[in-house]
């Protein structure tokens, strides 16, 4: 019989546009898990403008809290501890998470947890798989982000790989705006690459220096925008469902054979992906094939569990309550904040 207590832990998540907060039992099973999105705020610009995250952020996490509360049925006097992303992010927005968690904490004399928001992206799986333990090859691909790393225990990372310029999403949402995409462009290119030919044009694949895990994607980007001026340029009409396919297949190419080469080498049979890149449908089909083709265990979380939420956030700070690595008041936003 298991007699341990129940640990809930309510999470807060302002890193960047999405203002959520959840709450979740014993880092794997979700209680609430409510997000507000900013997209709306900040498609007029085509990007996130930070000083306007921040100021939405605070007009919402009271409210955002509260209903997190309700939806769980829970009292702020039932909870166990208060997590809150402490980086990497837009440092605005972050401290308007922290100030509001370490009111939170301290009110209510329980421990405050700060969490890496990379660590969040991956502990995501932990909720969708309640058996998936360490250790496992993480591909972590985002916005900000493009990782590959060994997870060796829960919120234990070694870094393998990861971007030296251009994150893939970051890669995804330029190439969406010269195609006149909206924001972000992740989702419309996805959709568009359904309808194009994948071998229509011929984009480089970048795989860097023998042997690394690091990646480059400004190439890529540049080279696609090269081509869409030089159409443009021809007065040629530029098909953009042959570019979102063929663009796509150029970048899936290198994840893939980069995160299989990690998971070989470090004797993984099992590969998660996480990240808001994790909900690409072609990323995950190619990932599923590889899976058959080459015996691979691959795990991704539900869609709105890629994407920036505080469920991930709560659940990366189960572990750390585990060890009892608790922040005290002085806690601050690191922008930077390595993995
Ligand atoms: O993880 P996330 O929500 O925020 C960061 O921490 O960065 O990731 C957002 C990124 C954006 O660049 C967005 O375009 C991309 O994830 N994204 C996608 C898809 N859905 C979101 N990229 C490709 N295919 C998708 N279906
Ligand atoms: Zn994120």
């Amino acid at each position: 019989m298991n007699n341990m207590k129940d640990i809930k832990i309510l999470a807060i998540e302002t890193s960047c546009d999405e203002t959520a907060v959840a709450i979740i039992k014993n880092g794997r099973e979700i209680l609430s898990n409510v997000v507000f999105s900013q997209i709306d705020i900040h498609k007029k610009f085509g990007g996130v403008v930070p000083e306007v995250a921040s100021r939405s952020h605070i007009e919402k996490i009271d409210l955002i809290t509260k209903e997190a509360l309700e939806i769980a049925g829970m009292k702020l006097k039932d909870l166990d501890a208060i997590a809150v992303t402490n980086g990497p992010g837009l440092v605005g927005a972050l401290l308007v998470g922290l100030s509001y968690a370490k009111a939170l904490a301290y009110g209510l004399e329980i421990p405050l947890i700060p969490v890496n928001h990379i660590d969040g992206h991956v502990s995501a799986n932990y909720i969708a798989f309640k058996d998936l333990k360490p250790p496992y090859i993480a591909l972590i691909v985002s916005g900000g982000h493009t990782h590959i790393v060994d997870v060796i225990g829960y919120g234990e990372y070694k870094v393998l790989g990861k971007t030296r310029d251009d994150a893939v999403g970051e890669a995804y949402d330029k190439v969406a705006r010269t195609l006149g995409f909206g924001y972000p462009g992740g989702p419309f290119i996805d959709s568009s690459a359904k309808l194009g030919k994948r071998d229509a044009i011929k984009f480089p694949r970048t795989y860097l220096e023998k042997g690394t895990y690091d990646f480059s994607f400004s190439g890529i980007k540049s080279s696609v925008l090269n081509y869409i001026n030089s159409m443009k340029m021809k007065n040629e009409e530029i098909n953009k469902n042959d570019v979102s396919a063929s663009f796509q297949e150029a970048i899936i190419d290198v994840l893939i054979t980069k995160v299989t080469m990690a998971a070989k080498e470090f004797g993984h049979n099992t590969i998660i992906i996480a990240g808001g890149v994790a909900s690409n449908s072609r990323l995950r089909e190619r990932l599923d094939e590889k899976a058959i083709e080459e015996g691979f265990k691959i795990l991704y979380p539900p869609f709105e569990l890629c994407t920036d939420n505080a469920a991930m956030i709560g659940s990366a700070a189960y572990f750390s309550y585990n060890k009892k690595i608790f922040a005290d008041l002085s806690l601050n936003a690191i922008p930077n904040i390595k993995l």
